[in-house]
């Protein structure tokens, strides 16, 4: 019997998994995280009822919202000793988790959150097994009837959310990359950032290598009216059917998961025609998962990696393994490849023509 009621159990945890998900898009879309920074020192329940849009007879039914989030790992709970014996009050602080998720932090990760769990997002999720009996690309075409990136044109306020998305991680990865990882691009003269999104990643290595010519190239609609800098300029193009801008090296951050093989390599060996010969420092950077690394094998990456494939397969993309990008290198008809796992969840690898 034991067995049976773990199996249950085993069940309503992945039934309900998704009730952590919507607690915290919930906790941003009220504010909790910047109420919380703004307040001074912990606050009570009653203060954060008080600081955030919550009618006052919901409260109840935060504390429990908040008790979910504190568990997942995205608060801290206190509790305050007040004198009496049941005077002890429950006080919530940020941890370093919620700290990314400010508004005015400049790595914040709210968009890609807001974007992830967007419910233009989740529907394809929906229709996965549907997908799985009818002819259709993927699931965003059985959801939607298109496929994601005429989503982003057909509908600019989830393309703007979708970008946002996008530059917030960049962000991130970009303050990591200038941190530790500037080897990667040290004594490089200019580099092309295909699929480089609205710049961010590109700002600021930019700024990091002033005598750097970067050039961040995307579809036009994406890259339209946005300013460049000193070394930073924006080139509108189809990275299928326009000649990529030349350069030393060429970034494709987070751009071949998106694609099949098939495309990957299309993409690919338009990239080694923009590069010079290896000899020359001709090289491409990719920022992307390495799925069964042993490098990064710890229990949470293993899982995230897992689940970002399936949620790629949204768009018919997909995570590969070291074997796999290792073909999709030789495929293009490159000679050789370096992985660094530098990047938490994410690698670099270097691919020389
Ligand atoms: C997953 S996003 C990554 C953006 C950016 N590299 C980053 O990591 O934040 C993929 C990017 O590829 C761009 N893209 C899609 N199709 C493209 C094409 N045919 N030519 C050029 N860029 C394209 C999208 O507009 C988007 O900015």
């Amino acid at each position: 019997m034991q067995r049976l009621l773990q199996a249950q159990a085993h069940i309503w945890k992945h039934c309900y998994s998704y009730v952590s998900s919507m607690c915290l898009k919930c906790a941003l879309e009220l504010g909790i995280p910047e109420a919380i920074h703004s307040h001074s020192g912990p606050m009570t329940l009653n203060q954060l009822v008080e600081a955030i849009p919550v009618r006052p007879g919901k409260a109840h039914c935060l504390h429990r919202v908040m008790r979910v989030l504190v568990h997942s790992g995205f608060f801290e709970l206190q509790i305050r000793k007040r004198g009496g014996a049941h005077e002890d009050e429950e006080v919530y602080s940020l941890n370093n988790e919620s700290k990314l998720l400010l508004r005015d932090n400049p790595v914040n990760l709210d968009p890609f959150v807001l974007f992830t769990l967007d419910p233009i997002t989740l529907k394809p999720m929906d229709c996965l097994s549907t997908w799985f009996q009818n002819d259709d690309l993927c699931t965003v075409e059985t959801a939607h009837g298109m496929i994601s990136w005429d989503i982003m044109v057909s509908n600019p306020k989830f393309g703007s959310l979708f970008n946002s998305a996008m530059a917030s991680d960049s962000r991130l990865v970009a303050r990591v990359v200038t941190d530790s990882c500037k080897w990667v691009f040290e004594g490089l003269k200019s580099l092309v950032d295909v699929g480089g999104g609205t710049g961010e990643t590109g700002k600021a290595i930019a700024d990091t290598f002033p005598d750097m010519e970067y050039t961040v190239f995307d579809l036009p609609h994406v890259v339209a009216g946005l300013q460049g800098t000193r070394n930073l300029k924006y080139v509108g193009g189809d990275m299928f059917n326009e000649k990529i801008p030349t350069a030393d090296a060429v970034l494709l951050k987070w751009i071949l998961h998106d694609w099949t093989d098939e495309e990957s390599v299309q993409i690919l060996k338009k990239c080694k025609e923009a590069i010079p010969r290896k000899e020359e420092g001709g090289k491409l950077i990719i920022i992307e998962m390495v799925m069964d690394n042993p490098a990064v094998g710890d229990e949470k990456t293993k899982e995230t990696h897992l689940l970002a494939d399936v949620f790629i397969m949204n768009i018919m993309g997909l995570e590969r393994n070291t074997e796999e990008w290792a073909k999709l290198f030789a495929d293009a008809g490159f000679s050789s490849y370096k992985i660094s796992p530098v990047l938490g969840l994410r690698s670099v690898i270097e691919v020389y023509p």
